[in-house]
């Protein structure tokens, strides 16, 4: 078979090298980006995954992979691509899909698969059945017919960066069909590849089951980083008392941080919202709540350098959460730009990076870990480099995570 991954990014290229490294299909993998393109097709990568260079290196060379910038007929077609939230108008941004669907439908046939992987508002994949509709009316699409020419599904990814080689294989996987038939010919698909259980269900449900994992996980740390703030008021050690409460057999308290960040915890929530606002008022509060948690923060830092009659502080992590080197969306990042805009001079460690994205690099100064002096600081990140210094960051030292 000829499978086609749209969009070659953190999910689309190991999707689309695991697919070409362990099944018997060829893979086309498709992008926009001259640069992804032009990379992958050298055997080389453009993103940070461990172990997936060598991969790319491999199929590439083998002929099982080749990227373009150019759709062509396939069996299957495999779609990857991003989908932000708009924060200005409140919702979710499906263009990405929309314009990968409108790619499909020049290309596809009778008895073509298409899937999506993109994390996506509920009722996404039923619209993908409906662009096409639109767009080919020569075929019978799965939302109108159980016997269609065509076959649609959600199977939403639930990989963690860093492990995402491991996670490809061994995660169970949600898969949704618009039919029947759409459910079944997805599972015989990635049983090829997948050694966890493909669980059938409809496309709205799968939909939804990607949504509520991340929107869970929201408002379990909502939970602990409201109780962190309470217990300040009361002089009571946030840490010693989750464990202490833990110790019940059926009590599980997550950590508090400094907020909540990344692109998926911290945007997925808001898709439930958008689409159900006045029923989903817990999920609402609980990202209000992890976003305050950071304006708190900010606040008890100010606080404590004022105490203290310094300008300087040195924040210790700058990733959206431990011993990854990922910014995005990370309350860190947003701690020390408010910082810097209120006019303190910021130093920053962060193991997990050797340079500065652009938009820190006038903000603040990224030191090693080995050049940490006296300077007030905040440990924003519980990264293991930290642990290993706990001692010396007893002193004039301000923690928001258990290190
Ligand atoms: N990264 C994760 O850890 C993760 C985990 C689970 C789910 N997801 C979801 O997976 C989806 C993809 O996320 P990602 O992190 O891989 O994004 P990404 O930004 O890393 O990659 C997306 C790629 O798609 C390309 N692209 C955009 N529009 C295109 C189009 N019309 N045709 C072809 N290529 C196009 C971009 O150039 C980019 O290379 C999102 O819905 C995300 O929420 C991501």
């Amino acid at each position: 078979m000829k499978i086609c991954v749209i969009g070659l990014g953190y999910i689309g290229l190991p999707t689309a090298a695991m697919f070409a490294k362990n099944t018997n299909n060829f893979i086309l993998g498709i992008d926009i980006n001259k640069n992804v393109v032009d990379t992958i097709n050298k055997g080389k990568i453009h993103i940070v995954e461990p172990g997936l260079e060598e991969i790319v290196k491999e199929v590439i060379l083998n002929n099982k992979l080749k990227a373009s910038m150019e759709i062509e007929e396939a069996d299957v077609f495999i779609i990857c691509v991003p989908t932000p939230f708009d924060n200005e108008q409140l919702k979710p941004i499906t263009d990405y899909i929309k314009s990968a669907v409108s790619e499909i439908a020049k290309v596809i046939k009778k008895n073509d698969l298409v899937i999506l992987e993109s994390t996506s508002p509920i009722g996404t994949t039923e619209k993908i059945s409906k662009w096409i509709q639109e767009l080919r009316p020569d075929l019978v699409c799965p939302h109108t017919n159980e016997n269609s020419d065509v076959y649609i599904a959600h199977c939403p990814e639930r990989v963690i960066p860093g492990y995402v080689l491991k996670e490809i294989i061994n995660n169970d996987r949600i898969i949704g069909g618009l039919t029947n038939k759409s459910t079944d010919k997805t599972i015989e698909l990635y049983k090829q590849l997948v050694k966890g259980e493909c669980i059938p269900t409809n496309a709205k449900t799968a939909e939804m089951s990607k949504l509520v994992e991340n929107a869970s996980r929201d408002v379990q740390i909502a939970f602990a980083n409201e109780l962190s703030m309470i217990c300040d008021d009361f002089g009571i050690n946030i840490w010693e008392l989750i464990s202490l409460a833990n110790k019940h057999p059926r009590v599980n308290i997550l950590n508090p941080g400094c907020g909540v960040g990344g692109h998926c915890i911290a945007v997925d929530p808001w898709f439930i919202v958008n689409a159900a606002p006045l029923k989903s008022k817990l999920i609402k509060t609980a990202r209000d709540i992890n976003n305050y948690k950071t304006d708190y923060v900010i606040e008890q830092i100010i606080q404590q350098a004022n105490k203290l009659n310094t300008k300087q502080i040195t924040c210790l992590g700058l990733a959206f959460k431990p011993d990854i080197d990922d910014l995005r969306e990370s309350p860190a990042v947003k701690i020390v730009e408010k910082l810097f805009s209120l006019g303190y001079e910021l130093k920053a460690v962060e193991p997990n990076i050797e340079k500065l994205p652009e938009k820190l690099q006038d903000k603040c100064q990224l030191i090693k870990i080995d050049e940490l002096d006296d300077t007030f600081k905040v440990i924003l990140v519980a990264h293991k480099e930290f642990r290993l210094i706990k001692n010396k960051l007893k002193s004039n030292c301000l923690s928001y995570c258990s290190i």
